[in-house]
C-alpha cells in the first residue's frame, strides 16, 4: 500500500525525488500520533542541536498530529552525532523548491490522509494551474513562490489563526515579499503597485481599517493556489461573486454581452481592480466618455444617469438632516426614520441597478428617494412652523407675567411708603 502510494506521488512528477518514506506511512501509523513530545524526549537528536528549529516547529500545526523532523528530513533521530544523525536512512537534509512541493503534496494530495481533518487536497492541482506552479514547475524558475515561501517550513498554522503567514489580513504581506521586490518583478515585466493601491481602495480600508473581512484580499480575485490575473470574461464574476445584484444588473445590460464577447474588460472598464473606489456622482458622464462619443446615446445616458446619482445623494442628505433637526426639536423620529431606511435601500439600489443601463428602472428608484425625501423634510417643516407658533403663543404669557411683575413692585414700593 505503502509502495502504492509512493508510486502515485511520484507519478506526479517527471523526475520523482527521493522522499522520505515516513512522510507517507506516519499518518497511517497509529503509533505515530501517540508518540512523546519530543521536546522533552532525550532520545530525539535532531532537535538537541536544532534548538532554534525546534522552537519554530512547536509553535505549528505539524507538531501538534505527531509530524516530526525527521518525517520530512529523513535522517536518524537516535543518533546523536551530526554525521551519524544525518546520513542515517533517507536522509534528505534541505529541501529546495521543487522537493518542497513534493513533499508536502505527499500528504496534502493524499484524500486518505487528509480526510479525517476535513481538509482540501486540491492545493498542488490548483498549484500547477498558477503562473507560480507553471514558473517553478515548467521553467524551474526558482522565482517562485512553493509551499514555504507562504505558508513557512516549521511554523505552520491554519489560515485562520491570527498569526498565520496567511491569514486574511497577513496575507497581502506574504505577496509583497516578491511582488514589492522591484527587481525580481522586473525580470517579468511587471509592477509592483499592487499592495499599496490595494490597502488604499475601498477594499483596503474595508478590511485593514474595519476589519471587514467579507472584503476582498489579493487571493479572494486571484485565487490562493490557482494565483492568476481573471480573464477579461472572467473579471465581472470574480467581482460578482460578492457583489451579487451588480452582477446581476451588469449583465442583464449592453456592458454586460459586451464582457462576454470581449469588447469590455468586465468591471475593470470602469473600476481599478487594486485602487477599487466608489465612483463619484459628479465624475459618472465623464466615466463614460473615455469610450462613447460625447453627444452619443450612450453618453447622454451617462449625463442622465449623473443627474439621478447628484440629485438623489443630495436629496438623502437633506433627509437625514430634516431627521436630526426633528430630533433636537425632541420629536418621536421613529415613522421617518423607517421611511428613511426605505429610500436608502432605493438609493442603494440604483448604484447597484445603473449597471444595467436601464433607464426606467432608475427612474421608478429615484423617484422613490424623491418622495420620502420630500416628505420628511415636510414633516420637519411643519413641525419648524408649530415651533414658531407655538413662540407667538407664548408673547401674551410672557406680557402678562411682565405686567405682574411691575405690579406687584408698585404694590410693594406703596406698602413700605405706608409703612414709613
Ligand atoms: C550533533 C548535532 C546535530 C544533530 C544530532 C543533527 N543535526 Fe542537523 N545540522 C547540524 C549542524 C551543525 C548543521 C549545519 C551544518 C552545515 O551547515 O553544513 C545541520 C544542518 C541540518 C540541515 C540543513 C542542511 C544544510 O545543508 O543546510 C538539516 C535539514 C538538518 N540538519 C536536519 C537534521 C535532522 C532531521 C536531524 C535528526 C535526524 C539532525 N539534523 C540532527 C547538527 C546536527
Ligand atoms: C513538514 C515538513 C518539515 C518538517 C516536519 C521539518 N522541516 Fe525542516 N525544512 C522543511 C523544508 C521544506 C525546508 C526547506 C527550507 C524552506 O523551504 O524554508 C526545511 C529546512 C530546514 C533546515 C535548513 C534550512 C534553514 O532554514 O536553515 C533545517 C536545519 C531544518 N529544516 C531542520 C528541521 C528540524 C530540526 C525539524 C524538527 C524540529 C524540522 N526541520 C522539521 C520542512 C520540514
Ligand atoms: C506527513 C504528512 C504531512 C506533510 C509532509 C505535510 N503536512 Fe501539512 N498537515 C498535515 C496534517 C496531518 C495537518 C493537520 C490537520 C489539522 O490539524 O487539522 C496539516 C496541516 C497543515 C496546514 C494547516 C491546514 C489547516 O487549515 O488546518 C497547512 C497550511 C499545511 N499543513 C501545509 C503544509 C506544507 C506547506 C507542507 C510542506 C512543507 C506540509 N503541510 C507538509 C500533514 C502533513
Ligand atoms: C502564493 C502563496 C501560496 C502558495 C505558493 C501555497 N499556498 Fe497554501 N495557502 C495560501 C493561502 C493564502 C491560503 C489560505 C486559504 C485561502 O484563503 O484560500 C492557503 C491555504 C492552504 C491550506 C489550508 C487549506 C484550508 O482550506 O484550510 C493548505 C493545506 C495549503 N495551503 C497547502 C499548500 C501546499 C501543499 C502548497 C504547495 C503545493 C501551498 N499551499 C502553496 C497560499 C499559498
Ligand atoms: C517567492 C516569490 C513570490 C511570492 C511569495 C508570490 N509571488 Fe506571485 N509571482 C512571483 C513571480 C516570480 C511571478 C511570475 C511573473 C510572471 O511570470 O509573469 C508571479 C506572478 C504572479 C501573478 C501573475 C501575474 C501575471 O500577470 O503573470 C499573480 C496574479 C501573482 N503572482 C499573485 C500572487 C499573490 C496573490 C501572492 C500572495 C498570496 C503571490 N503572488 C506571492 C513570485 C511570487
Ligand atoms: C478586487 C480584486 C483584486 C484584488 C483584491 C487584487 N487583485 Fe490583483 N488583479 C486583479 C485583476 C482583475 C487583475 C487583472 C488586470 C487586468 O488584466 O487588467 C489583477 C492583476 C494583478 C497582477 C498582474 C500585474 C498587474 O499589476 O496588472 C498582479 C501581480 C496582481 N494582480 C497581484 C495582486 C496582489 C499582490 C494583490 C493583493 C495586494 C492583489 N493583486 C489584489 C484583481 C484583484
Ligand atoms: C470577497 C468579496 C469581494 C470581491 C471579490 C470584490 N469586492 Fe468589492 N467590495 C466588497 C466589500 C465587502 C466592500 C465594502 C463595502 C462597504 O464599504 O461596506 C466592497 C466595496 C466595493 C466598492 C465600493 C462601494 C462603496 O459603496 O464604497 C466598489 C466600487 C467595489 N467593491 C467594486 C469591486 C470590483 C470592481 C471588484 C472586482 C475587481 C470587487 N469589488 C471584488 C467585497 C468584494
Ligand atoms: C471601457 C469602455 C466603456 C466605458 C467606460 C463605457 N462604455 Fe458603454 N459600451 C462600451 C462597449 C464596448 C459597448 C458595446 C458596444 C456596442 O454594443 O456597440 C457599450 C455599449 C453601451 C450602450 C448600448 C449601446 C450604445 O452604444 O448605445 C450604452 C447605452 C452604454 N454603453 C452606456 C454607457 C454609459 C452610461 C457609460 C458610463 C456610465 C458607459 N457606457 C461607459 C464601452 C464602454
Ligand atoms: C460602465 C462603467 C461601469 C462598469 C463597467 C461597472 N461599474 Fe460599478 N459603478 C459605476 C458607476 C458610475 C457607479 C456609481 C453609481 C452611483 O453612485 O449611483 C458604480 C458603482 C458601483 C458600486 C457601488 C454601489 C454599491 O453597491 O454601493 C459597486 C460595488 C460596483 N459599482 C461594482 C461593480 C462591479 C462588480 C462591476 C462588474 C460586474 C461594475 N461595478 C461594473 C460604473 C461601472
Amino acid at each position: 500500500m505503502i509502495a502504492a502510494a509512493r508510486f502515485v506521488i511520484c507519478g506526479i512528477f517527471l523526475a520523482p525525488a527521493a522522499l522520505p518514506l515516513q512522510a507517507v506511512a506516519l499518518l497511517q501509523s497509529p503509533v505515530a500520533a501517540q508518540q512523546r513530545d519530543f521536546t522533552i524526549d532525550p532520545d530525539y537528536s535532531c532537535v538537541t542541536c536544532h534548538t532554534e528549529k525546534r522552537r519554530a516547529f512547536l509553535l505549528g500545526t505539524h507538531s501538534e498530529r505527531g509530524i516530526r523532523c525527521h518525517d520530512c528530513h529523513g535522517g536518524d533521530p537516535r543518533a546523536f552525532e551530526q554525521a551519524t544523525a544525518h546520513t542515517g536512512p533517507e536522509y534528505v537534509g534541505p529541501l529546495d523548491k521543487m522537493a518542497t512541493v513534493q513533499l508536502c503534496s505527499s500528504c496534502h494530495s493524499d484524500p486518505d490522509q487528509m480526510r479525517q481533518y476535513g481538509l482540501p487536497v486540491g492545493e498542488l492541482a490548483e498549484y500547477r494551474t498558477s503562473r507560480h506552479g507553471q514558473l517553478l514547475l515548467e521553467q524551474r524558475d526558482y522565482n517562485a513562490p512553493t509551499c514555504t515561501d507562504c505558508h513557512d517550513a516549521h511554523t505552520i498554522l491554519p489560515p485562520n489563526d491570527a498569526r498565520s503567514n496567511v491569514y486574511p489580513t497577513n496575507i497581502a504581506h506574504t505577496c509583497a515579499r516578491c511582488h514589492e521586490d522591484a527587481a525580481m518583478m522586473g525580470e517579468y515585466g511587471l509592477g509592483t503597485d499592487q499592495i499599496e493601491t490595494h490597502r488604499a481602495s475601498a477594499h483596503g480600508v474595508a478590511l485593514y481599517q474595519r476589519q471587514d473581512f467579507a472584503a476582498p484580499t489579493c487571493v479572494s480575485c486571484h485565487g490562493s493556489h490557482a494565483a492568476l490575473p481573471p480573464a477579461v470574461t472572467q473579471i465581472a464574476d470574480v467581482c460578482g461573486h460578492c457583489h451579487v445584484l451588480v452582477r446581476r444588473a451588469f449583465y442583464a445590460g449592453p456592458h454586460g454581452r459586451a464582457a462576454q464577447s470581449r469588447d469590455l474588460p468586465g468591471c475593470t472598464a470602469c473600476h481599478s481592480n487594486h485602487g477599487t473606489e466608489r465612483i463619484q456622482p459628479n465624475r459618472i458622464a465623464a466615466t463614460c466618455t473615455e469610450c462613447h462619443e460625447a453627444d452619443s446615446p450612450a453618453a447622454l445616458a451617462g449625463l442622465e444617469i449623473q443627474e439621478d446619482a447628484t440629485r438623489t445623494t443630495v436629496e438623502l442628505h437633506a433627509a437625514e438632516e430634516a431627521i436630526q433637526a426633528l430630533a433636537r426639536a425632541g420629536r418621536t423620529v421613529a415613522d421617518v426614520k423607517l421611511r428613511y431606511q426605505t429610500a436608502v435601500t432605493a438609493y442603494n439600489q440604483i448604484s447597484q441597478a445603473q449597471h444595467s443601463l436601464d433607464l426606467e428602472v432608475l427612474e421608478d428608484l429615484s423617484r422613490q428617494v424623491s418622495s420620502i425625501s420630500r416628505d420628511v423634510r415636510a414633516a420637519e417643516e411643519v413641525a419648524a412652523e408649530h415651533r414658531w407658533e407655538h413662540g407667538l403663543a407664548l408673547i401674551p404669557i410672557w406680557f402678562l407675567a411682565l405686567s405682574a411683575t411691575v405690579l406687584a413692585w408698585f404694590k410693594l414700593r406703596a406698602l413700605r411708603r405706608e409703612r414709613r
